[in-house]
């Protein structure tokens, strides 16, 4: 399991004030120091966030492989192809959302032409690539015949769930992974995560990459950065054995 640190909320602390700190760059080297696998920035068209210099320095100082996500009818393609990271991420963008929405829509064939051209330029660059996408069958279908190498699930809707609705919310997400699987697909999972929920996802045994950012960034503001990844890192690797049957996980107080 790779543990992929989302740290373009560190970036929306600086813009709130247009300064130079926090910096996600120097936050990168703290969460690569914590034990992150690879560091996630996403890149959006509003730059509400992260700015074009964050990815560009990133791609030269970070230690572990950059994911950078963005939308593949933006611009930011061309800056993809630029600077070549270890993968790219493509999921939808809406102005108005406060985050990721939900997974690509890939029932409109103006979306799969979108992806499909970006997931050719990527893929002639020999960049890994990742669709971002709801737990469901059509969804990872259409992954496989435009070519992406991995799909990341969406977990918002596990995230949000409460009481007796987790179960299957729970339940969908390891059957699209064991389907995403089937079809040869790496299979990657992000967004809502946190240190009370991510232990049953952790435990999918086909789910190999996990992006999380909100959560540990939040707690970062407590106990330091790279405790914060550790902390979170420690919760995975116990993971599968915390966790008999899906579903059965209760946090215990202190997560
Ligand atoms: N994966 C994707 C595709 C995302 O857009 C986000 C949010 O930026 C995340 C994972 C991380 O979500 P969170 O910040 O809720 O952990």
């Amino acid at each position: 399991m790779r543990l992929y640190v989302n740290i373009d909320h560190i970036a929306t602390v600086r813009q709130v004030r247009r300064t130079d700190e926090p910096d996600p760059v120097r936050a990168a080297v703290l969460a690569e120091l914590g034990g992150a696998h690879g560091i996630t920035v996403h890149l959006r068209e509003d730059r509400r966030h992260i700015q074009d210099r964050d990815v560009r320095l990133l791609m030269e100082t970070a230690r572990t492989g950059v994911n950078l996500e963005l939308a593949a009818a933006s611009e930011i393609l061309e800056l993809a192809c630029e600077l070549q990271p270890f993968q790219v991420t493509l999921v939808p963008e809406k102005r108005q959302e406060v985050t990721t929405e939900g997974g690509l829509d890939l029932e409109v064939p103006g979306n799969r032409r979108d992806l499909a051209e970006a997931l050719r330029r990527l893929g002639e660059l020999r960049i890994r690539t990742s669709l971002f996408i709801d737990p469901d069958e059509a969804a990872l279908h259409h992954s496989k015949e435009l070519g992406a190498h991995a799909v990341e699930l969406h977990t918002g809707e596990y995230a949000n769930a409460r009481g007796e609705a987790i179960g299957p919310e729970l339940a969908r997400l390891a059957q699209a992974a064991r389907m995403g699987r089937q079809l040869g697909l790496a299979v990657h999972a992000g967004h809502g995560l946190t240190y009370e929920n991510v232990v049953p996802v952790a435990a999918i045994p086909e789910i190999e990459e996990l992006n999380i950012g909100h959560s540990i960034v939040s707690r970062s503001v407590f106990v330091g950065l790279e405790r914060a990844v550790r902390e979170m890192g420690d919760l995975l690797q116990k993971a599968p054995g915390m966790v008999k049957e899906p579903g059965a996980w209760i946090p215990p107080i202190g997560f």
